[in-house]
């Protein structure tokens, strides 16, 4: 019979994880990934493991130990949305929003993130985009939409005569990185929330552009893209104001289906028909 060493059964292991989409190990104490000097791409740490390259550096062994936190430090679901629409209420320029996002402690996220992303482009251009949330790409660089999914929005914006730095604002309904980029929570839509409605309001857009069924659910309430695409619909603020908006599909999922890009250019007409009043 055949016998299988320990080495083998470990690959075998780490190779089924693999192929579950594991992509990073867990150890005991937890490790910084942003202190970890040159790390290597977290799928090729795997890869390295499983042989199929050379091994990663090794993190440094002597982590200095993470203190706990207070519970009493981080404020109540209730606190934290309070203290942004307080924050947001008193903004009335888009500088000042700005700088009360960045100083805002309340969404639990920030703790976990490099930077902040709040918006990139054209401040009052007619055309904002709202996203989703920042990943890996824009947390390092600190602008929503710059890695392959941004990429693509920047070409689709584009073939509608689009363009960030001139006519288009971009930004996100969280501006802070979820871990491992997992769905915002309700609490962390609510607690930026108030944020993106003020930055509705202040840059006042003809049309808001929503990418994908997070920013289509926080800020229309409907859910189900499928079927919220290519309608137009308003969003309300807090201060009852109404703004027009069209739900589409996200550009990460148009990278994954692109046989739905037919049905999202559609939308890109529609709105550049209610942008340029055609
Ligand atoms: N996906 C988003 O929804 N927003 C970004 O900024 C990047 C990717």
């Amino acid at each position: 019979m055949n016998k299988t060493s320990p080495e083998d059964a470990a690959r075998a292991l780490l190779r089924w994880y693999a192929e579950m989409g594991v992509s990073e190990a867990v150890e005991a104490s937890p490790a910084d990934f942003f202190a970890w000097p040159d790390a290597p791409p977290r799928s090729s740490q795997l890869d390295g493991a499983l042989g199929t390259h050379a091994p990663p550096a090794r993190p440094p062994t002597a982590r200095a130990p993470i203190a706990p936190i207070a519970p009493s430090s981080a404020p109540s679901a209730d606190e934290a949305i309070a203290a942004a629409e307080a924050a947001a209420r008193a903004c009335d320029t888009f500088d000042a929003l700005d700088a009360a996002v960045r100083a805002f402690e309340g969404c639990p996220l920030k703790a976990g993130a490099r930077t902040t992303v709040f918006t990139d482009g054209t401040p009052g251009a007619d055309l904002l985009v709202i996203g989703e949330a920042p990943g890996r790409d824009e947390d390092r660089l600190g602008k929503p939409f710059v890695g392959r999914a941004g990429q693509l929005l920047d070409r689709m914006l584009a073939a509608i005569g689009r363009a960030r730095e001139t006519n288009a604002l971009i930004s996100n309904v969280i501006f802070w990185r979820p871990p491992g980029n997992r769905t915002p929570t309700q609490l962390e839509v609510a607690a930026c929330k108030p944020f993106v409605e003020r930055l509705i309001e202040i840059t006042a857009p003809k049309a808001v552009l929503l990418a994908g069924g997070v920013p289509t659910q926080a800020l229309l309430q409907v859910t189900g893209i499928m079927r919220a695409r290519g309608v137009w619909r308003e969003i309300e603020t807090a201060s009852g104001a109404r703004f027009a908006a069209l739900p589409t599909f996200h550009p990460a999922f148009l990278l994954r289906q692109p046989a739905q890009k037919r049905l999202a250019w559609a939308d890109l007409l529609a709105l550049q028909r209610r942008l340029t009043g055609d």
